[in-house]
């Protein structure tokens, strides 16, 4: 008998335990040894240590559960909870952030921090919620580099050559603008395209590109410092808003301290991949003269024009006034 009323109880608890733990599926494209891997993981430590036995957080990363094609879709339909995609990535929602596409709008790391925390980058999360999301926050990775298997010094050497994009119209338009055919692809594609030649190029952060080991199929690196690769953490609103105060709010703590890490760590992981990049067999890194730049930044910059009607002219002026400080 006493034996019967354990068992009864034990299961009674599970079962009342298995309906209390809230799961949440983190799924992200990128490594652990990157920015947005770092704080995911922080994210789950944090939320399972700030309430214990009431959420799990699975973090699936490298496309793992889903890719790049699936992943917003599997938020709408609830089978992920979070998602931090990269900005360029929601191009086919909102045109509003295509902002942060437009090749050197942004001077460097800080300028962009300083948007993003302004009233304005503040706003532009609420975007997303005619997709039935929530831009929880903004993650930075930091500046992408071009790379290629011959030296990439002027425009001109980009004539002609594939280069993979994320989903976002102004970065085709950015490639096209130098006379480069681009080419729109999945994250977890992009080794293998590059190994065996459907792309010539890419564009990444150092983090990024040395995480996927692009420098084992591209000899050449260029300091461009032309664009962004930062994320969005978006949840799905009918799930966020259904959680109890008491889980919002300790998610919330979990995730601004997941933030402050993520913006923390990002410059240091990139130049430290940057690093590795550069004592790899046969890679070498150019730096490029402000007159070499310059000329990068003179045939790119009729793509602000280009999309000015779709991004907002006030929004650019907005977003390129951070550079100031
Ligand atoms: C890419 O597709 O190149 C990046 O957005 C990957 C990422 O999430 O950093």
């Amino acid at each position: 008998m006493r034996f019967l009323a354990t068992m009864a109880a034990v299961l009674a608890l599970s079962a009342g335990g298995a309906q209390a733990v809230e799961t949440i599926k983190f799924s992200h494209v990128v490594a652990d040894n990157t920015p947005k891997g770092q704080a995911a993981l922080k994210f789950k430590e944090r939320a399972e240590a700030l309430l214990p036995g009431e959420v799990e957080v699975e973090v699936y990363p490298n496309s793992q559960l889903f890719g790049d094609a699936k992943e917003m879709e599997a938020l709408a339909l609830g089978d992920v909870q979070m998602i931090a995609p990269s900005l360029s990535k929601f191009d086919r929602f909102t045109k509003k952030l295509q902002v942060f596409d437009l090749p050197f709008l942004f001077d460097d790391i800080q300028a962009v921090d300083r948007f993003q925390s302004s009233e304005v980058g503040q706003g532009l999360l609420t975007e997303l919620e005619d997709m039935g999301f929530i831009g929880l926050a903004y993650w930075h990775n930091g500046m992408k580099q071009l790379s290629a298997k011959q030296p990439l010094i002027e425009p001109k050497d980009a004539e002609g050559l594939k280069f993979r994009v994320q989903n976002s119209d102004v970065l085709v338009a950015q490639f096209q603008a130098v006379g480069a055919v681009p080419q729109k692809m999945a994250f977890a594609e992009v080794y293998q395209a590059l190994q065996v030649g459907t792309v010539d190029g890419q564009e990444n952060t150092w983090s990024n590109s040395f995480s996927q080991k692009y420098q084992e199929v591209q000899s050449d690196f260029t300091i461009s410092n032309h664009g962004l690769v930062d994320y969005a953490v978006v949840v799905n609103a009918e799930w966020w808003n259904g959680l109890s105060d008491e889980v919002r709010a300790g998610l919330t703590t979990a995730l601004e301290e997941a933030t402050a890490l993520n913006n923390e760590i990002a410059e240091k992981l990139n130049q430290d991949a940057r690093a590795k990049i550069a004592e790899s067999n046969g890679v070498t890194i150019h730096e490029l003269t402000p007159e070499q730049r310059a000329a990068w930044v003179e045939a790119m910059q009729p793509v602000w024009k280009q999309f000015e009607e779709d991004i907002g002219a006030d929004l650019i002026e907005a977003a390129a006034s951070a550079n100031q400080s």
